[in-house]
């Protein structure tokens, strides 16, 4: 009977053993697909030349060239800023503003709650319609007056001006918060779980905050060629098939000494290349700095809804409506135990790989993030 229960006992542990072994298959497999259906273009021919974009410094200053509407020159007036938190919206995005102010860029919160001192700015051009265009700027004024946290430059605020505005941030950090230790850039539709991130930030900056660029990095990417789509780049603009390696623009974050000498790159290179994320690995790779990726930056989807997934979490793409509900839940104080001891590491291991390492949850965060044991 004793003997027999222990041959039981065994044949359990093999069978979970064999589970186990099959699942890391799995999950290796699932990532290299994931990766291969990542690469947007495959690429051959001669690789890229970044000396092709230097220009004169008169002619590079024309892309940045644009007064201030909006601006806050002293917002960054106290000496010690550790994050100067860009984010990047439109004139019309009243309500996705708001969501912000009051979840992940909420200024008093972060202080007061994570320790570090942060600022937050919401970059902008004018509205594209001229005829709509003087009500939204009555309106962004008396918004501004109650929030102090608008920039907004004179330029056309569309798509294809997107490189303007990632100049004007890091022109604005240049000019006047140069001493931020981090600058994070990220879309108005974005959900940042700012305790995570600020501890990660906390950890760096102890050891040496330099060289640091982190996000979801692209390194395997190229031109679009295709004329209907959004990304599409001519031969002339751009002739090379593959791009230097970047982090996609929806949030990412550098250091300051990479955001200055970004700038500074910024200040002599042919800004014609209207993805502004391309552009600034373009920037980068004249600096020679090299983008380091976080599994848990998120890809263009939403990340999944759960503990296990919060605890890691930093960004996740296309929130508009649950801003709120998320930044409650996401930041409640339960998630921080929610894999403690064995069974809450194995429950979130299995959890994470049912979630990730699943075809309709493509392009959120890596399935192999499920092997955190
Ligand atoms: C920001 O956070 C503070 C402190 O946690 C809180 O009192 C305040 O209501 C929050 N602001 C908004 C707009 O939610
Ligand atoms: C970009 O902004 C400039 C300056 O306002 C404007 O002339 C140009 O038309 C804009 N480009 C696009 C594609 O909107
Ligand atoms: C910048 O690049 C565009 C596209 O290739 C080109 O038409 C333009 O002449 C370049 N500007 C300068 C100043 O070289
Ligand atoms: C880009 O140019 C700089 C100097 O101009 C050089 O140090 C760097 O290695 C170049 N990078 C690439 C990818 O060619």
């Amino acid at each position: 009977m004793f003997w027999n229960f222990r041959r039981v006992q065994q044949l359990h542990f093999m069978q979970l053993l064999s589970t186990c072994l099959l699942l890391s298959g799995i999950m290796v497999c699932w990532d290299k697909l994931n990766n291969t259906m990542e690469v947007s273009y495959l690429y051959f021919g001669p690789s890229f030349r970044n000396d092709s974009f230097v220009i004169s410094r008169e002619e590079a200053y024309k892309f940045s060239n644009h007064g201030y509407l909006i601006n806050h020159e002293d917002k960054c007036k106290s000496d010690d800023v550790f994050l100067l938190l860009f984010v990047k919206s439109t004139p019309q995005n009243f309500q996705r503003r708001r969501g912000i102010r009051s979840t992940w860029g909420n200024e008093s919160y972060i202080e007061s709650e994570l320790g570090v001192s942060v600022k937050v700015l919401f970059a902008l051009g004018v509205h594209p319609h001229s005829d709509t265009r003087t009500l939204v700027q009555q309106q962004l004024y008396r918004e501004d007056r109650k929030y102090h946290d608008l920039i907004q430059q004179s330029f056309v605020d569309s798509f294809y001006n997107l490189t303007v505005k990632l100049l004007l941030q890091f022109n604005w950090m240049h000019a006047h918060c140069s001493q931020a230790r981090f600058v994070i850039s990220s879309d108005d539709d974005m959900f940042i779980h700012m305790p995570n991130l600020v501890r990660y930030l906390k950890q760096v900056s102890q050891a040496d905050a330099q060289h640091f660029w982190l996000g979801r990095v692209f390194s395997n990417s190229g031109p679009v060629r295709w004329k209907s789509n959004k990304y599409y780049v001519s031969q002339e603009l751009y002739p090379w098939s593959s791009y230097p390696p970047y982090t996609g623009g929806a949030a990412y974050v550098v250091s300051r000494d990479v955001a200055l000498r970004i700038r500074e790159a910024s200040l002599t290179l042919n800004a014609t290349l209207h993805i502004d994320d391309v552009f600034m690995g373009i920037c980068a790779s004249v600096i020679g700095v090299a983008p380091k990726a976080h599994n848990f930056f998120s890809g263009e989807r939403k990340s999944p809804y759960h503990p296990c997934i919060y605890k890691h979490m930093m960004t996740s793409h296309g929130h508009e409506t649950d801003l709120r509900e998320l930044w409650k839940t996401a930041t409640s104080p339960d998630v921080q135990t929610v894999d403690s001891g064995f069974l809450g590491k194995l429950y979130c291991s299995v959890t994470k790989l049912r979630l990730l390492c699943n075809p309709f949850n493509l392009n959120t965060y890596s399935c192999k993030t499920s092997t955190i044991f």
